[in-house]
């Protein structure tokens, strides 16, 4: 199984290709034995070093409720203007967790492992993981996110911990 990438790896900073028509179902499969092994809620292909724009997320089995999705070339067409602050880890930044302030709706468009264009109104949990793991196809990680002293705050100590 792939390792997953950890943070400061340029890789992560990496704006990521569209896939098209390409078949990518054995790499999404693996990018969910990586998440669910991790353990994880979600997963971006730059995560195990693949920089192209696919996600994963499955946001109930931790829950015993299995919501396995598959997301290739997504977009997000819509974000509501009210937005929440909520913890968020990652699992390239281990054991760095950092309020996140982000939309709490937006609607997303993918492709799925069919090849069929999917429509999709995400809320709470969903939303939140959806918005994360698209910010990483964008090569942005939740540091990214913070202002910055307290991203220094964060990210210094992590820093030191992984030299
Ligand atoms: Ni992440």
């Amino acid at each position: 199984m792939r390792e997953v990438v950890l943070w400061p790896d340029p890789r992560l900073s990496t704006p990521c290709a569209p896939v098209g028509s390409e078949d990518v179902s054995a790499l999404v499969t693996e990018m969910f034995e990586v998440m669910y092994a991790a353990p994880g809620r979600g997963l971006a292909a730059p995560q195990i070093g693949v920089l192209k724009r696919i996600f994963v997320m499955d946001c109930g089995w931790k829950d015993g409720d299995m919501t396995p999705i598959a997301c290739i070339d997504p977009e997000i067409l819509w974000s509501s203007a009210e937005t929440g602050e909520m913890t968020e880890g990652c699992l390239s930044i281990p054991d760095a967790p950092a309020p996140v302030t982000r939309p709490l709706e937006i609607r997303l468009a993918y492709t799925d492992l069919t090849g069929a264009r999917i429509e999709q109104h995400l809320t709470g949990f969903e939303a939140r993981c959806a918005q994360h793991e698209f910010d990483h196809l964008e090569g942005r990680v939740i540091f990214d996110r913070l202002a910055p002293d307290l991203r220094a705050a964060l990210e210094t100590p992590y820093l030191e911990a992984r030299a």
